[in-house]
């Protein structure tokens, strides 16, 4: 048994940055201006982006200034801390603008131009990050001008979601883009899987030996994977009428997320182990089945700015899906996610199987408050709750449900999800993004709802969905709202 960790050398464990160019298309849309710019600044801020310059392209016709000019107020309206002005100045002096509308050989001048001064600063070649922050229909297109302007060797690629619409559109992205790009450059980005939250499951379910020997169908009844939403579209009505809630966060956000929960231990944590891992839940889901899914459109939706008068995209969805392997055969996992609901919230809730027979006489509690339940809260500062039954202090035997709560401050070092991604792209290590082959077997077990989705259901804003999910659920029951709140310090 080791007494004390080794030091930590920093170099092994946060790997440095080599200098970098990062093209960033969409420069001044919304993604960009309210996580990108932000977590930009924040990487060089806390020292982690040493030698790099951001060229900010999108269609627009600005100079650098008024780039800087966006990007600066796109920092403090957005960026998690306050922004103080020698960094900020420090950090904008670092952007330039280029318009893709002058095509590819400008923009191949200004990135190179830009890599000259870095290689000059540091002395070694520098790498160039291209961060595709435009609508998935645009994606090809600024691929094909990266290609023409000649800036893929010693490049990465980092592509929004979501990826394609369904499987036939996930191959063609996928095989378009392996004419350009090794499958090595490419970085499929999931925000989830950058948050601390997330990866907090991995050490929770690897780095303990208490919970991994009941993590399967012996000991756990069934699982919920919950995100509600409080927000509505927003000005997002273009990309959302065109995809809605399923392919918005379920085949990204709650597949992955389900991985993470559901996976056998990796190896090793490398990229290659993780994502084999990834792959084998994958494989084993069963197709969603549309007898098993709960669509839902808030009321007024029909009503917001760009949504057609007869849309019949999904602001809501509830389903059930199964994993058909030795772990999890006959365990549902119910995943849920919708917008303008009663709570924004994103949960992971395991309930435990109830003991075979009680003892306990009728009356004492016993049951009444349902399973003993491990949540994990998703939120940036991240919790965690076990409960189970114990005795009521005082005479007789009365038992009521008791937890332990476990809750992770916000803390400095803590990198928001984006962040981290970036980070981990300019490293080229690919732990916590999708390959080419997950995100088709995502699509392809998609494709029976894709291709019959049941009708939509109304629901009323500000709160849980339409009735119907509760069925879906039944006997058991959706844990949000909680019965009971977590505690406050
Ligand atoms: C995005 C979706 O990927 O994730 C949004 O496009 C959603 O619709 C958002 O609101 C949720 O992310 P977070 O990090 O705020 O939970």
């Amino acid at each position: 048994m080791r007494e004390h960790d080794p030091p930590d050398t920093g170099s092994r464990l946060i790997p440095p940055v080599d200098p970098h160019v990062v093209v960033l298309f969409g420069a001044t849309g919304d993604l960009a201006r309210r996580k990108l710019l932000p977590g930009l600044y924040h990487l060089a801020r806390a020292g982690l982006l040493r030698d790099y310059r951001v060229l900010g392209a999108d269609l627009g016709h600005l100079g650098a200034e008024e780039f800087q000019k966006v990007a600066g107020e796109a920092v403090v309206e957005f960026g998690r801390q306050v922004a103080d002005d020698e960094s900020l100045a420090e950090f904008l002096d670092h952007l330039e603008y280029a318009s893709i509308t002058d095509g590819p050989d400008a923009l191949a001048d200004r990135t190179r131009e830009l890599g000259a001064d870095l290689s000059g600063e540091s002395g070694a070649d520098c790498r160039v990050l291209h961060y595709l922050s435009v609508p998935p229909s645009a994606a090809l297109d600024v691929v094909d001008l990266i290609a023409r302007a000649g800036l893929v060797e010693r490049s990465r690629i980092i592509m929004e979601k979501p990826f394609g619409t369904d499987l036939r559109s996930a191959r063609h992205l996928n095989a378009a883009l392996h004419a350009t790009f090794d499958e090595s450059q490419i970085f499929r980005i999931d925000h989830f899987l950058g948050k601390e939250a997330a990866l907090n499951i991995l050490a929770f379910r690897f780095a303990n030996g208490l919970f991994e020997p009941i993590w399967n169908r012996q000991h756990i009844d069934h699982v919920q994977i919950d995100v509600p939403e409080t927000l509505s579209i927003g000005q997002r009505a273009s990309f959302y009428e065109a995809t809605g809630a399923f392919r918005d966060m379920v085949v990204t956000h709650l597949f992955q997320v389900l991985a993470f929960m559901a996976m056998e231990p990796p190896t090793d944590f490398t990229p290659l182990s993780i994502s084999e891992e990834k792959q084998k839940v994958f494989r084993s889901m069963q197709p969603i089945q549309p007898a098993d899914v709960v669509r839902g459109q808030y009321h007024g939706y029909l009503d917001e700015p760009g949504v057609s008068p007869d849309s019949d995209t999904e602001t809501f969805i509830a389903l059930r899906c199964e994993i058909d392997n030795w772990r999890w055969a006959g365990v549902p996992f119910y995943l849920r996610t919708g917008k303008r609901m009663g709570e924004g919230s994103r949960i992971i809730s395991i309930a435990f199987c109830e003991p075979p027979r009680s003892m306990f006489p009728a009356g004492s509690g016993v049951g009444a408050h349902g399973p003993d339940h491990l949540t994990f809260d998703l939120a940036d500062a991240s919790k965690l709750s076990l409960s189970f039954y114990g005795k009521r202090p005082g005479p007789g035997m009365r038992l009521d449900k008791q937890s332990l709560q476990f809750a992770l401050h916000e803390h400095a070092d803590v990198l928001e999800a984006y962040e981290r991604l970036i980070h981990d792209a300019m490293c080229g290590d690919h732990t916590l993004f999708t390959t080419s082959d997950g995100i088709e077997r995502l699509w392809e077990v998609s494709d029976p709802l894709i291709a019959n989705p049941p009708p939509v259901r109304p629901y009323a804003p500000g709160s849980w969905g339409p009735n119907a999910v509760h069925q879906l659920i039944a006997p058991n029951a959706w844990r949000l709202p909680f019965e009971r709140a977590w505690r406050e310090d």
